[in-house]
């Protein structure tokens, strides 16, 4: 009914957070938090990179996206809606998925029957989620009777990814997809996970490899001691003498 014309900038600025963390306390043992009033934002179709020492809480914080740790303070929305404390499978059903940063493939079942567990929701649509997830991880397509357990650990990776993936997810939330490959396997999993971003999935990544992850986000987050220290574009944060003097002297460095 009213006139208002479209072309509202901030409005659509603001419509199209996907995820959004605010204040967010969250701990495992009682009286403790490791989240100490984190906050981040992901808009639609952005890969955000999530950097900072070890038992910063960054794999914590994902876990807090996806209801594996108790938030006990703060607002965590998904497209607006609060998601706190939401269990996995119902995040699942909104779209989103997680891939852990450790035994993330069931070693014991095929490549094929591991995929075909990511499609538990919906196993009508294998055919058509195969075809997507190969397009992106072709070698696995070649190999589907291949037991996971003899994998390599990339390509255990790109399984766990493919497993995220044939839901179809609005959101994929990765834990240290570059974790424990050597250099050039590293590269191809960052290629990867951009390749995944650039087919319009809204992806929140935490790496241990700050300097590749800010080369390819469009937003990092620095975490640190359960709290968000600095944010930026990931240009911004590579070239912040205080990032790098503080996280990016060391880090980054290691994959020659
Ligand atoms: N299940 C758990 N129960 C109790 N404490 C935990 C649990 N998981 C993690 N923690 C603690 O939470 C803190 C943050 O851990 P987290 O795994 O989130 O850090 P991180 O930033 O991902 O570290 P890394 O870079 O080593 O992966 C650590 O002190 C850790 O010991
Ligand atoms: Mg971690």
């Amino acid at each position: 009914m009213s006139d208002t014309t479209s072309g509202n900038a901030a409005a659509t600025a603001h419509d199209d957070v996907v995820v959004e963390l605010t204040d967010v306390h969250a701990g495992y043992l009682p009286g403790v938090n490791i989240l100490n009033g984190a906050n981040l934002v992901a808009r639609q179709g952005e890969l955000i990179g999530i950097i900072g020492p070890n038992g910063a809480g960054k794999s914590t914080l994902l876990k807090s996206i996806f209801g594996l740790v108790n938030v006990r303070s703060g607002e965590i929305t998904l497209n607006g809606e609060s998601i706190v404390n939401l269990k996995a499978d119902k995040l699942v059903k909104r779209g989103v998925a997680f891939v852990p940063q450790t035994n993330n493939v069931f070693p014991s079942l095929s490549i094929e029957e591991n995929l075909q567990m990511g499609l538990y929701q919906n196993p009508k649509a294998y055919t058509e989620r195969l075809e997507f997830v190969t397009s992106i991880f072709a070698e696995l397509g070649k190999r589907l009777k291949q037991r996971a357990g003899s994998l390599s650990g990339g390509e255990r990776q790109m399984v766990a990814m493919s497993r995220a993936l044939m839901m179809d997810p609005s959101v994929l939330l990765l834990d240290e997809p570059s974790a424990g490959l050597s250099p050039v396997r590293q590269d191809d999993a960052f290629i990867r996970v951009s390749d995944i971003n650039k087919a319009g999935v809204t992806t929140i990544m935490v790496e241990q490899n700050a300097r590749r992850c800010l080369q390819i986000c469009d937003r990092g987050y620095v975490l640190d001691q359960g709290k968000d220290a600095y944010e930026g574009t990931g240009r911004d944060l590579l070239n912040d003498p205080k990032v790098i003097g503080l996280y990016l002297g060391t880090l980054g460095t290691d994959a020659g």
